[in-house]
């Protein structure tokens, strides 16, 4: 009997990987670091195993640190209450504005340091050797031909504005709630497009932590590379989580 109920609860644990953004809605005293759906090689060759370890355990980390930090001191000041400091990461960002000035700028920084690196692994995921080329499906792929006429011209844009990019930042997917579009924009630094309402359901990381042992200065490579790992399954769940985010949480 406790054999068979070992071997249960093993076999849960082992298929429960949780995407890493599991929780962002969600109050909680101190955010933990979410683990990897997969091992630091795992996106090998696209993105090393050190670049992965070090972007993980020291930049997203160290973001997850400090923006657990000012939540503190914010709340610590602030007290017990019903106000801003008492909500989730996620709806704090999207309510950026009306955060203490003397706390605003490293929520920002750091709260999107935690949420923006989320959503960035998350919708990667390990490449066999001998897979086709992944492609969007369903209402996903009818949605990107709706609002870009077919996918190589999105990809194209995408990757283009990758290109183009001044400084540290990233490319995006986002719906806009208010058309009902998707469209492709960056964020400077570590801004979150969840400030400006927006519904992120992929990214790409433009920082040079995100590629620089790998391929220095070529950042063409990079954004090539990452081409390869995108997860349509993933950015799709990553779309149907919004919806229920915002129909009130319930499927979340
Ligand atoms: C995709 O759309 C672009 C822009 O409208 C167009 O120039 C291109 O010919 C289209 N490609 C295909 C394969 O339909
Ligand atoms: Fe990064």
């Amino acid at each position: 009997m406790l054999t068979v109920i070992f071997i249960v609860l093993s076999a849960h644990i082992a298929l429960s990987v949780d995407t890493p953004y599991k929780g962002i809605q969600l109050f909680a005293d101190e955010y933990p670091v979410p683990p990897l759906p997969y091992e630091y090689d795992a996106l090998e060759p696209y993105i090393d195993e050190k670049t992965a370890r070090i972007h993980h355990l020291g930049h997203h980390a160290g973001y997850i640190k400090k923006m657990n930090a000012a939540l503190k001191a914010w709340r610590d000041e602030v007290g017990p209450g019903v106000g801003l400091q008492s909500n989730s990461i996620l709806h704090i960002l999207e309510n950026l504005d009306q955060v203490p000035e003397k706390h605003r700028t490293a929520i920002r920084n750091n709260g999107g340091g935690f949420v923006n690196h989320a959503i960035y692994w998350a919708t990667m995921s390990p490449r066999g050797e001998s897979e086709p080329p992944r492609l969007p499906e369903a209402t996903l792929a009818t949605e990107i031909i709706a609002n870009f006429q077919n996918f190589s011209n999105f990809q194209e844009q995408f990757t283009n504005t990758a290109k183009t990019l001044f400084g540290s930042g990233y490319v995006w997917l986002s719906r806009n709630p208010r058309e009902q579009t998707l469209i492709i924009h960056t964020t400077a630094n570590q801004d979150s497009p969840i400030s400006d309402r927006l519904r992120p359901i992929l990214v790409i990381d433009i920082w040079e932590h995100a590629y620089y042992l790998k391929h220095q200065n070529r950042r063409p490579e990079h954004i090539q590379d990452w081409w390869e790992l995108v997860d349509w399954g993933q950015v799709k769940a990553l779309s149907d989580w919004w919806a229920a985010y915002d129909a009130g949480h319930d499927e979340l």
